[in-house]
């Protein structure tokens, strides 16, 4: 330790476990290393290596400890190690009393800071960083360059305390960053070529809160739509007891903003909802997807939680009604882990593991044939797909419709652009088609008869 890196050919490695909050802080550091000159490697040829933990559930916690033992084995001697994120808050002192070849634990208010952790950890110094505030959110951290589209936080932490959830005790008290750096962010990421913002945030539907009387997320969005050079606007995640008519009307009226929200329900029942301290009920969720789909056209998609305690078949029935009500085109499904601090933790009527996996499975099966008939359906239709990913002669480009579905398709186009695709088969979780040409023909012309 304590031995400087050379300052030729740096490179550096990071791992992400979780959200799109994590994926946007990973992208920080990146982008800080890469602005000095280090270049993304594999970890046993990296100088500076990084891991962003989650706290989310226990699984992906278990599977951070062996993970920093397998970077200790596979790394240089003389390499920096540093573990951030969100398990760092209650356990950062344990690992680097358990990882001697850790050099420093940062949480997630201190990667605004990153520059200065990394300088001390290239000084040798082994540290702890855990301060209970962020300095300065509005400050504007760096972004990776060459990409289509660009994550930007419009708020951090969360005040909701679901009784299952650890996200406030280790992002902190919620806080909005002010308009007009978001604004400028988003002006510097346009000036770089980005054409899609994901505005981040654990619940979007609240930025604004506690900084301004009025002006809100709807305002947001309409401030960020007069970007001429932004051709499409997506946020997650939103919390469906803020989720208003006015941000409805929002989506539709506003062309960039994709059709497409991401609105966890976590559970079916009223009962488990309270328990969870959702603050909504089945009722209300109904009425506001329902209101979303009809006026947008949009896709849903959502979080649930199987096997929260107390929750019985009954319960569960709920829950699987609520899919077939709603018919989400994806949901990301869980069986319900405790965790530290959190209410729910404490209470003993556990649903015996079994039992979760039987309904986890259900509620999986059902889901995919929800997902794959949704998927049919779109075969045939004309669709615009933002390109993510150059042309290669002959290969797949990729990108993603209005409403947030993979495309593959063949075709000649540039990354950042806006291209028609004719969808021809449905995969279980993408679809394929093929570019229509600058004449309005289709490359393929099988699908000649599609165009009447
Ligand atoms: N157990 C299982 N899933 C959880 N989530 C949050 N906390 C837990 C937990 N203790 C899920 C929720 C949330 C998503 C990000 O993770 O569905 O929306
Ligand atoms: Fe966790 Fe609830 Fe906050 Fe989402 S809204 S981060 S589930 S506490």
């Amino acid at each position: 330790m304590g031995k400087q890196i050379s300052k030729e050919n740096l490179k550096y490695y990071i791992k992400t476990f979780g959200c799109q909050m994590n994926e946007r802080d990973s992208e920080k550091m990146a982008a800080a290393l890469e602005n000095k000159g280090f270049s993304p490697s594999l970890p046993q040829d990296a100088d500076i290596l990084m891991v962003n933990s989650c706290a989310v559930r226990e699984k992906a916690e278990q599977k951070l400890y062996s993970f920093i033992g397998r970077l200790c084995l596979e790394k240089k001697k003389d390499a920096k190690l540093i573990v951030c994120g969100c398990v760092v808050q209650y356990k950062g002192k344990e690992i680097l009393n358990r990882f001697k070849d850790v050099n420093a634990v940062l949480n997630t208010r201190r990667i605004e800071d990153f520059e200065q952790v990394l300088k001390d950890v290239l000084n040798g110094k082994r540290i702890m960083y855990i301060p209970s505030i962020m300095r300065n959110p509005n400050k504007i951290l760096p972004h990776l360059k060459n990409r289509t589209g660009a994550f930007v936080d419009i708020t951090y932490g969360c005040n909701n305390f679901c009784s299952y959830c650890i996200v406030p005790y280790t992002r902190g008290k919620e806080i909005s960053r002010e308009k007009e750096y978001i604004i400028k962010e988003i002006r510097m990421l346009t000036q770089g070529g980005v054409k899609e913002i994901t505005l981040l945030g654990q619940n979007v539907n609240s930025y604004g809160k506690g900084l301004y009387k009025n002006y809100n997320f709807v305002d947001l969005l309409y401030d960020i739509s007069k970007f001429d050079d932004i051709q499409r606007i997506r946020f997650v995640t939103s919390h469906p007891k803020d989720f208003s008519c006015s941000l409805i009307l929002a989506i539709k009226e506003i062309d960039k903003v994709c059709k497409h929200i991401h609105l966890p329900v976590q559970s079916g029942s009223n009962r488990i909802l309270e328990l969870m301290r959702r603050k909504y009920t089945r009722e209300e969720y109904i009425e506001k997807a329902l209101l979303f789909k009809e006026t947008t056209k949009g896709s849903i998609t959502t979080d649930i939680i199987i096997g929260f305690p107390t929750e019985t078949d009954y319960d569960f029935e709920q829950t699987m009604d609520m899919l077939r009500k709603i018919r989400f085109d994806f949901s990301f499904s869980f069986k319900y882990s405790p965790r530290p601090f959190t209410a729910a933790a404490s209470t003993k009527e556990r649903v015996p593991k079994e039992t979760k996996e039987k309904r986890l499975e259900k509620f999986q099966n059902l889901q995919e044939k929800i997902t794959w008939e949704s998927n049919l359906r779109d075969v045939g239709k004309i669709f615009n797909v933002l390109v993510e990913g150059d042309a290669k002669r002959g290969a797949l480009l990729t990108g993603r419709t209005t409403t947030n579905k993979i495309v593959n398709f063949s075709g000649e186009a540039k990354k950042g652009k806006i291209v028609k695709v004719v969808i021809q088969e449905a995969k279980k979780h993408s679809l394929q088609g093929n570019m229509e040409d600058s004449y309005g023909k289709f490359e393929n012309q099988r699908c000649g008869f599609l165009r009447r």
